[in-house]
């Protein structure tokens, strides 16, 4: 067996569409387990940056067949946006598939997510108002419409009109908002059903085969562990398992399928949204962080909230996922920090907490203690090789895989795709 799992191992945004575009070079099919539009994957390539939100990261190589799985929730006019800006800039979509039983992103899903952040006020989780939590909500409550009921018209007409009468109600009963009108969207969504249907097949039978005849495989992790509905910091989280043991249910494979299991973390912690983070920096290496490391939102353009590496975070995440090895994105942000911490673990109360507490108004009374490190002042970016890394870098990366208890096996040094160093 060829496969390897791709998982965020903090709050997201770790460079995934980089590492997941770097192992596509070699991939029979990539293939996305979780989340929906809610997810930003950028790919540098050949001078070109792409910013992709549901279709995997592998769509770049004419011959790797690119899975939009069972686990994802689809936004059609999202994935019709990104499919006409790719075949703008020459890259085909003929190895595209969607599965069928994908669930649908509805405008009342968006527009209740958008809504119920507003009645929560102050205690919002600053979702990305994609309509995420809705539409896995539906999903759950067994009223979701799949795609395979998207293009049936007579089917999606009757789910379309149950659903919305229910959802009308909760729009202006429950939150004032204003109704959706039904023939609108049975048009809208009837001309995307009509350009989305030749994608539409049983993926996990595809899969199945794949895997069995020793295919190379590559699962596309979306947002991070510390998002998880289970794993993560509840309830400032997303509303899918964007961890391997969800990429199972997601795909529709078990998990004797995943061989490999790769966790994607920056050298850094960064986090959007509100919630928890106790590495977080307000202060002028906060301010590095943001600034030389770009740290804008890719799907909702807000800056990310930036700290310290932390070893608890990546500790779960090696426990969680089962990974047998982690990249480290960003090696280059650091660079001209004169001194850089890692936090080993928390205090709070006098007491040593090793492990990530499961409550997160417990978190919020840790105070993390950091191990302290020297920096580095030359430019790592165009560094090829592992042993040409200044020995402050390379012992920056000792720790992490001492702390982590996980050995590091990608370095990232910028965002293209050649910027990648194999340990
Ligand atoms: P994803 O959601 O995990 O795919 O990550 P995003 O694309 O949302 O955010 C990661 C950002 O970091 C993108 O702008 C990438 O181009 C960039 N990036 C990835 N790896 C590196 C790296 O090693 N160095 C630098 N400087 N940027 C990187
Ligand atoms: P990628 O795949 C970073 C965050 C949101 C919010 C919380 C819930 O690019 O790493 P949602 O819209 O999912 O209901 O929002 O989850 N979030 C992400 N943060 N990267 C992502 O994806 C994210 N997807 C969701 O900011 O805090
Ligand atoms: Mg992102």
């Amino acid at each position: 067996m060829n496969t390897t799992a791709l998982v965020g191992a903090q709050w997201g945004d770790e460079g995934k569409g980089k590492v997941i575009d770097i192992l596509a070079q070699t991939a029979d099919y990539v293939v996305r387990a979780t989340g929906g539009s809610n997810a930003g994957h950028t790919v540098v390539s050949g001078g070109k940056t792409y910013k992709l939100h549901l279709i995997p990261s592998g769509i770049l190589y004419p011959d790797t067949v690119n899975i939009i799985g069972n686990g994802v929730v689809v936004d059609p006019k999202v994935v019709l946006e990104e499919m006409s800006s790719l075949e703008a800039l020459g890259v085909k979509l003929d190895k595209l598939l969607i599965d069928l039983r994908a669930h649908v992103v509805m405008p009342y899903h968006k527009e209740i997510d958008e809504l119920a952040e507003l009645a929560k006020g102050k205690n919002a989780i600053g979702t990305t108002k994609r309509g995420i939590g809705p539409c896995y909500a539906d999903k759950s409550d067994r009223i979701g419409i799949r795609m395979i009921d998207l293009i049936n018209p007579e089917l999606f007409a009757q789910k379309l009109k149950s659903n919305l009468e229910l959802k009308n109600k909760i729009i202006t009963a429950v939150y004032g908002g204003k109704p959706i009108d039904y023939k609108t969207v049975l048009d809208e969504y009837n001309g995307y059903a009509k350009r989305l249907e030749r994608f539409c097949v049983d993926t996990g039978v595809i899969l199945y085969d794949a895997i069995k005849s020793n295919k190379r495989v590559v699962f596309e992790g979306a947002q991070g562990t510390l998002l998880d509905l289970d794993s993560g910091t509840y309830p400032f989280v997303t509303s899918s398992h964007p961890i391997t043991g969800g990429f199972c249910a997601g795909a529709g494979v078990g998990p004797t399928a995943i061989n490999e299991c790769l966790g994607i973390a920056k050298s850094y912690t960064t986090r959007v949204g509100a919630g928890p983070f106790p590495t977080e920096l307000d202060d002028e290496v906060g301010k590095h962080l943001l600034n030389v490391g770009h740290e804008f939102g890719t799907t909702t353009g807000r800056a990310r909230r930036c700290g310290w590496l932390d070893a608890v975070i990546l500790r779960l995440a090696v426990r969680i996922n089962g990974l047998t090895s982690l990249a480290i994105n960003k090696l280059d942000t650091l660079t001209g920090l004169k001194k850089l911490k890692i936090a080993t673990h928390y205090v709070r109360g006098g007491e040593i907490v090793n492990d990530f507490p499961a409550d997160i108004t417990l978190l919020e009374g840790c105070t993390p203690v950091y191990e302290e490190f020297d920096g580095w002042t030359e430019d790592i970016t165009n560094v090829k090789e592992y042993d040409k890394l200044p020995d402050a870098a390379k012992n920056y990366i000792a720790a992490i895989e001492r702390l982590a208890g996980c050995k590091v096996s990608m370095i990232g040094v910028g965002p293209d795709r050649d910027q990648n160093i194999t340990k």
